[in-house]
């Protein structure tokens, strides 16, 4: 029979690797509380309309790569619904927003979540189908501050203290501003212009672009086309007054917060959310992932509550590649320490007859915080110190001298030696 895989693009995370995706999110849970964040879950598939409405119709994302379905009715009142898993996660947490009146509050949200989402990409290192965001956004109405440039800024220094305290090294960051939803069109007319007598010069895939999404030509890595894309007109310039100084408050803020930047003025991302500010951070040594790879991105979205028919709430937002950080974190041995840690001990019955108290035993070290992994009474002594090796620093044996005196004999792996220690001194002697 044809044995079954994980489908293409998809994967299974197994231990020891886990380890290192929980101190990951336990890293960002800690230090995104320090900056008053509150975890947000929402669902993983939501209406397909609402995708539609934000990421937008011409987006990549909307128009090929989303996992969407017509699902069925239930009963003659249902109509069939289209579905879709969701290719990101901003869009349901604006939805969210709008649904459980979070404006009312009147204060400042600010929400993280963690989750798997899906995109129909071609697989390849660091872009799966099914990836995982740790992700968060900043909103509320103009009056809690959401629109202020000084969230940019705190966003993006909380950024660089969650890459630094994992330890990733060589991160950058590139920040741009894309104007403000008035802005954004009028430079869009000025790109349409500009490339009109020069696209058939291009690839097909920017010729194409030239006509759907004029702004998606900017982040074109075709090497034949970055003449022409080094000569179209700058959105620096058509950016109102308003945008200007937002833009100058973001990068004296991180100045003064002593936050390494690039101003890159091709940075406009993929979907059509974004105005002002957006940013992403690389990585260019040692990830194995190449530069075509951000490991996170996010910016501001002043416009998109209204969009999904909401209260106006500007908000700013961004979302780390999980995956592609621990390949980062993989690449530059971080991971080791993590994925290498071993149980405080292994406790071995010496025969069936002591399977029973060497199961309490070990609850009782459990008990007492210690990681512990139990044998089997059936293994030869030798296969119990292989095992016991693998897996922990010391192997406890518990055979009946043992279990009728209390005096536990005690291997220590990394020391080479064997010790005699009675059983209420145990779980201390294992901690050290
Ligand atoms: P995004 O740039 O589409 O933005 O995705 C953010 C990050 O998710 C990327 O920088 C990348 O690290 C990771 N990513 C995207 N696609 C894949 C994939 N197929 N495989 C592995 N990793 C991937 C957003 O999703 C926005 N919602 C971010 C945001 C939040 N903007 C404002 N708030």
């Amino acid at each position: 029979m044809a044995i079954l895989k994980a489908v293409r693009g998809t994967r299974d995370l197994l231990p020891p690797e886990t380890a290192l995706w929980n101190h990951v999110e336990a890293t960002a849970r800690a230090v995104f509380a320090r900056y008053g964040f509150g975890e947000i879950r929402t669902p993983i598939f939501e209406d397909t309309a609402l995708f539609a409405r934000s990421v937008g119709e011409e987006t990549d994302i909307v128009s090929k790569e989303m996992y969407t379905w017509e699902d069925r009715a239930r009963a003659d009142s249902d109509g069939a619904q289209s579905l879709t898993l969701r290719p990101e996660n901003t869009a349901g947490v604006v939805r969210a927003y709008i649904e459980h009146k979070l404006a009312d509050t009147g204060m400042l949200q600010k929400l993280f979540y963690i989750g798997p989402q899906f995109r129909r990409e071609r697989p390849q290192r660091g872009r799966y189908r099914q990836f995982w965001q740790i992700g968060a956004e900043v909103l509320g109405p103009a009056w809690s501050g959401a629109d202020s440039a000084l969230r940019d800024a705190e966003v993006l220094e909380m950024l660089s203290a969650f890459l630094n305290e994992l330890g990733v090294k060589g991160w950058r960051l590139e920040v741009n501003s894309v104007g403000s939803s008035t802005d954004r069109p009028r430079y869009i007319a000025a790109l349409r212009e500009a490339l009109e007598p020069v696209k058939h010069r291009m690839s097909a895939d920017n010729q194409r672009r030239a006509e759907s999404n004029p702004l998606r030509v900017l982040d074109s890595k075709a090497l034949e086309d970055q003449d022409i894309i080094d000569g179209l007109p700058k959105i620096a310039d058509y950016l109102d007054g308003a945008s200007r100084e937002h833009f100058a408050q973001v990068l004296a803020t991180l100045d003064t917060c002593g936050v390494a930047y690039t101003v890159n003025p091709r940075l406009v991302r993929g979907l059509d959310y974004y105005t002002r500010t957006t940013f992403e951070f690389t990585v260019s040594d040692g990830s194995g992932l190449g530069t075509q790879n951000a490991l996170l991105g996010g910016g501001r979205y002043d416009g998109l509550s209204e969009m999904l028919g909401g209260p106006k709430a500007p908000g700013i937002g961004f979302a780390i590649g999980e995956d592609r950080l621990i390949l980062t974190l993989q690449a530059q041995a971080q991971a080791v320490a993590v994925a290498e840690k071993k149980l405080d001990a292994f406790v071995a019955p010496i025969g069936i007859g002591q399977n029973a108290a060497a199961v309490a035993l070990a609850q009782e070290l459990r008990r007492a915080g210690l990681s512990v992994e139990v044998g089997d009474g059936t293994f030869r002594l030798k296969k119990s110190f292989e095992a016991a090796d693998k897996l922990a620093r010391r192997m406890v044996i518990l055979g009946e001298d043992e279990a009728a005196s209390g005096i536990l004999t005690v291997k220590d792996f990394s020391a080479g030696e064997q010790t005699k220690v009675a059983r209420a001194e145990l779980a201390d002697a294992l901690r050290k």
